[in-house]
């Protein structure tokens, strides 16, 4: 499988995106071809053409945002993802929900959307380390078969 991670994030540069190197580290234990890892800033445009390259041209099987899925004005990730998305995929944030509340109520705080853009799933992560990988492992086991079912193999 091949992932790209999209970091967003108006306070950090890639050198200090701990949570997106800690994400790729789980991809590449797991076997799977890290594609892309960008850090771009929290802005609705910018992030809509990062998702657009990772899906159209580099034709990632999976991109993973990490940040910006918050409350604050600047959260933007979650309309970037609608904006580019061809269908939503409400199973896979309402799962990871579910798993995080049991972790901290804050989770009900995530507005973090998955969704599919061709044969490319979009998954919405939070930004810190600790939840982008409690988020990631909670949906990993099932990302094989979602990228197996985007490409008619069927079950
Ligand atoms: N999910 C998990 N598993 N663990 C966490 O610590 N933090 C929450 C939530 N989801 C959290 C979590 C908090 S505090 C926020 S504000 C939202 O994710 C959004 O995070 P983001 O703005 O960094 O994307």
């Amino acid at each position: 499988m091949k992932i790209a991670i999209v970091t967003c994030s108006d306070t950090r540069d890639i050198t200090e995106d701990e949570a997106g190197q800690a994400l790729a580290k789980c991809i590449q234990n797991r076997g799977w071809e890290l594609a892309q890892h960008v850090m771009v800033k929290d802005d609705l445009q910018i992030i809509k053409a990062a998702f657009i390259q990772a899906s159209d041209e580099l034709r990632a099987d999976v991109i993973l945002s990490c940040g910006g899925t918050g409350l604050s004005a600047r959260d933007v990730t979650p309309e970037a993802t609608l904006a580019v998305a061809d269908r939503i995929v409400p199973g896979i944030s309402e799962a990871i929900r579910q798993f995080s509340l049991s972790i901290t109520k804050r989770a009900m705080l995530s507005r973090a959307l998955s969704a599919q853009r061709g044969t490319t799933l979009i998954i919405n992560l939070p930004g810190s380390t600790k939840a982008a990988l409690e988020c990631f492992d909670s949906c990993a086991d099932q990302l094989e078969h979602a990228v197996d079912m985007m490409a008619g193999k069927g079950h």
